[in-house]
């Protein structure tokens, strides 16, 4: 692929402002500045750097942020920063997109790609895939509220019950709960119908993919294949 293909499909700007970043000479590659928009690079495990700062070429970007409170997921937000602001600039102008959103207040595992295929398959609703949060609750929590998260509550606006397919105690106010939707504040709302009330919210698992202790809230990080194959494989 040529360098300036490179820069545009990884997020660089329109091929105009691609072919000029290049020719002013502030792209590096294999070691030497490279000033010519046509010279041809294989594209695997490609790193090249902009203004010195190394990019790894990814033909779809699969990226997993760990959201901290305050940001939403919205590339104009209302009343606080957004997710985006979070990432590198390229990931925005290569469309990138929140895999399902969360409240500005809830904290956690967040998915972001720019494959609109990988977003459907995990955020349709008969896909059915299951999210398991942990929720802080304003009182402790007991028997009949695990069972009637269980069992399934009738939300405002719902025809049918919405059940948590695994709903258990960590504590006494704290929950660990798993659904197969992404209903609008569907947790707070399922806690609140079975007569608790959500303190703080954290997602941690989404499929088979848990949010890695290693990553600092507020950092993201590209996934890698296992990533994505837990994520299919649940
Ligand atoms: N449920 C909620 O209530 N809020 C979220 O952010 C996610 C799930």
């Amino acid at each position: 692929m040529n360098l300036e293909s490179i820069l545009f499909t990884q997020g660089f700007g329109s091929r105009r402002q691609c072919r000029a970043t290049i020719a002013e000479g502030r792209v590096e590659i294999d070691g030497a500045i490279c000033d010519e928009p046509n010279a041809e690079f294989s594209t695997d495990a490609l790193t090249f750097y902009v203004d010195g700062t190394p990019w790894a070429y990814h033909e779809r970007a699969y990226l997993l942020l760990n959201k901290p409170a305050g940001y939403e997921c919205s590339r104009e937000p209302q009343h606080h920063l957004s997710v985006f602001s979070l990432l590198p600039a390229p990931f925005t102008a290569r469309g990138v997109q929140c895999v399902g959103r969360l409240d500005q207040d809830t904290t956690g595992l967040l998915l972001l790609s720019d494959d609109g295929q990988f977003v459907h398959a995990l955020t349709a609703p008969r896909r059915k895939v299951p999210k398991t949060y942990v929720a802080t609750t304003r009182h402790p929590l007991d028997d009949t509220q695990l069972a009637a998260l269980r069992d399934g509550v009738l939300l405002h606006g719902e025809a049918q019950p919405v059940v948590a397919v695994d709903a258990r105690a960590r504590s006494a106010n704290v929950l660990e709960l798993t659904v197969l939707e992404g209903k609008y504040h569907q947790v707070k709302r399922m806690v609140a119908a079975a007569g608790n009330r959500v303190e703080a919210l954290h997602r941690e698992r989404i499929g088979g993919l848990t949010l890695p202790e290693t990553l600092v809230e507020g950092k993201w990080q590209w996934l890698n294949a296992t990533d994505l194959a837990s994520l299919q494989g649940r």
